[in-house]
């Protein structure tokens, strides 16, 4: 009676079933991974929940064709979080006039219509950078044992990939407060897209044309600072040492690094947002209607406390 039972309870289970269209940019970073883990798992942790998954491997054409994908389909909600900040208005119409909701997770578009998104759930990038540019204020002379109100200090900046929200805001933040501190001068910046490879062979290019000249490395994310970390050590020269550097994520590899006194600080930006996903997406199909920014808490961690914070790393 069981077995029959189950059986009569899964069509209609299947029928009563929200689906969701999530359109993710790739896998460039170990912070996407997570983001990737935490929206798949939680998907399958809910019976209420299909999640249709859909990898643009960094391609804005591959998102937007995938969400064209969803409204073809008729999913109730299409999740995405977009490559770039430009570029959506079309295709975000005509999700709208197929009236199926869409929220942004993690990165924000530009849109001159914000009706064309019922909600952007994610971190405050502008924040990151001014975290990241206040530790190194108040931290460098500690740690170069310098006189930063006499000397110049050479920044080089490792950038997230080319028009994308974080790469954007997290530029904006750090030059935001720098401009307090006119003693650090960035003078080298350039994409390397948030890759670890790009990371690296970015910085060996910075190392080539400046050498020791560089005191400081920002970079936009964990995975870029690691590649540049190795670059650091092939050219000679000691990263956490000779080379401060601050990135962004708090992604476990950071924490390994700063162990071993190679990564100066992290700045926390949480890729676990698929609790929080299903969450908006349950409170919309119930009709209930969503703040228009959920924004995510988060931290600051200087390689001080990396040794007891490691063990309670979830990504
Ligand atoms: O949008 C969040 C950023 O994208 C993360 O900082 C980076 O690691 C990822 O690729």
């Amino acid at each position: 009676a069981l077995a029959v039972g189950m059986f009569l309870a899964a069509p209609a289970l299947a029928k009563d079933k929200i689906v969701v269209g999530f359109s993710q940019i790739g896998a460039e970073s170990a912070w996407r991974v997570a983001n990737t883990e935490s929206i798949t798992s939680e998907a399958a942790k809910r019976p209420n929940i299909e999640l249709k998954f859909s990898d643009a491997q960094q391609k804005q054409e591959n998102q937007i064709k995938a969400i064209r994908n969803f409204i073809a389909q008729g999913v109730d909600v299409i999740a995405f979080s977009p490559v770039v900040e430009t570029g959506w208005t079309p295709v975000l119409k005509e999700a709208k006039r197929a009236g199926i909701p869409v929220i942004l997770s993690d990165r924000a578009v530009d849109t001159e219509d914000d009706t064309l998104w019922v909600t952007f759930m994610g971190s405050d990038f502008v924040e990151e950078g001014r975290r990241s540019a206040k530790w190194l204020a108040e931290n460098y002379d500690r740690l170069k044992n310098a006189d930063k109100s006499s000397d110049v200090i050479n920044v080089v900046e490792l950038q997230g990939t080319v028009g994308s929200a974080p790469a954007i805001d997290r530029k904006t933040g750090f030059e935001e407060v720098m401009k307090n501190y006119p003693q650090f001068k960035v003078i080298k910046s350039q994409s390397g897209d948030f890759t670890r490879s790009k990371g690296k062979e970015v910085m060996e290019a910075f190392l080539k044309a400046e050498g020791a000249k560089i005191d400081v490395l920002y970079a936009h994310n964990d995975d870029m600072a690691i590649g540049a970390i190795q670059a650091i050590e092939e050219f000679g020269l000691k990263p956490g040492k000779d080379i401060i550097i601050v990135s962004i994520d708090a992604v476990r590899g950071a924490f390994e690094a700063m162990i071993e006194g190679k990564l100066n600080c992290t700045v926390e930006c949480s890729p676990l947002l698929g609790p929080q996903l299903f969450d908006a997406v349950e409170d919309l199909m119930a009709g209930k209607t969503l703040p228009k920014r959920i924004v995510t808490n988060e931290g600051v961690f200087p390689q001080e406390v990396a040794a007891k914070e490691l063990p309670n790393r979830k990504y």
